[in-house]
């Protein structure tokens, strides 16, 4: 059990993107994993299947993931990840890159260097375990909203127990090398990763914070 409230959890919670290598015990991996299971989800068909990578299979895919990122190697994810913003939202993301690479000491202008920041997602950012959250086919729009349920309420329940996460799309981006590392059927479709451990706080990637739009700009309220 741990004392943070869900509120605490939820302001603490932020994208870690610099890892200690020390791993999580087994107990707490089980705690977090039970709370999650308790996520909601249509019909209550639970739809996410989860993947969880440590020791040697998190560096045998870590070394294989690596080498495609640095080589270039073309993205087959299981769904469009072209992610082509516009307006308030390009602006959002934009910004969100800004405080990451200005944070990281990353010009705009040095490619190799943005490059780089980009590989550091495919090498986990140093973290000792990852989850694969896959969705067995058919399942479409519909459950992965699930899966966004899922996935949240396993980082707030990592947050509440000091453990770091960073929800990763990078990590969805060569499902075929993730499910012939891990020997699985591609009936099995992955949507993200998250990497997870301790966050390291001498690296700079985790200085970076990010803001929100003003509660009045996001919600409608209607009577
Ligand atoms: C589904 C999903 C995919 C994401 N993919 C990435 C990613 O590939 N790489 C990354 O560094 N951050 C990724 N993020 C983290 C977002 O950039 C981050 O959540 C957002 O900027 C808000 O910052 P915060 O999490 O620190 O509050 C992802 C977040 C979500 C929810």
């Amino acid at each position: 059990m741990t004392k943070m409230t869900v509120d605490e959890a939820i302001l603490q919670r932020r994208s870690v993107r610099g890892f200690l290598p020390d791993e999580v015990p087994q107990r707490t991996l089980d705690e977090v994993f039970a709370i999650a299971q308790r996520a909601p989800s249509n019909c209550n068909v639970q739809p996410w299947v989860p993947h969880v990578v440590s020791g040697a299979a998190l560096q045998r895919l870590r070394t294989a993931l690596v080498e495609a990122g640095r080589q270039g190697a073309p993205i087959q994810p299981d769904w469009p990840a072209e992610g082509k913003f516009n307006g308030v939202y390009r602006a959002r993301q934009v910004d969100a890159a800004v405080q990451l690479y200005g944070a990281m000491g990353v010009e705009r202008t040095d490619l190799a260097g943005r490059r780089a920041a980009y590989v550091r997602n495919l090498d986990f950012f140093g973290a000792p375990h990852a989850v694969f959250i896959f969705m067995p086919h058919p399942f479409d729009t519909r459950e992965a909203t699930d899966i966004g349920m899922y996935a949240q309420t396993l980082m707030l329940a990592m947050t509440a127990r000091g453990i770091a996460t960073c929800a990763q799309g990078a990590l969805g981006l060569y499902p075929g090398i993730v499910r012939a590392s891990l020997g699985l059927p591609d009936t099995q479709r992955l949507l993200f990763g998250v990497s997870f451990g301790y966050e390291d706080r001498t690296d700079k990637a985790n200085a970076a914070r990010v803001g929100r739009v003003p509660t009045g700009e996001a919600v409608r309220f209607h009577r």
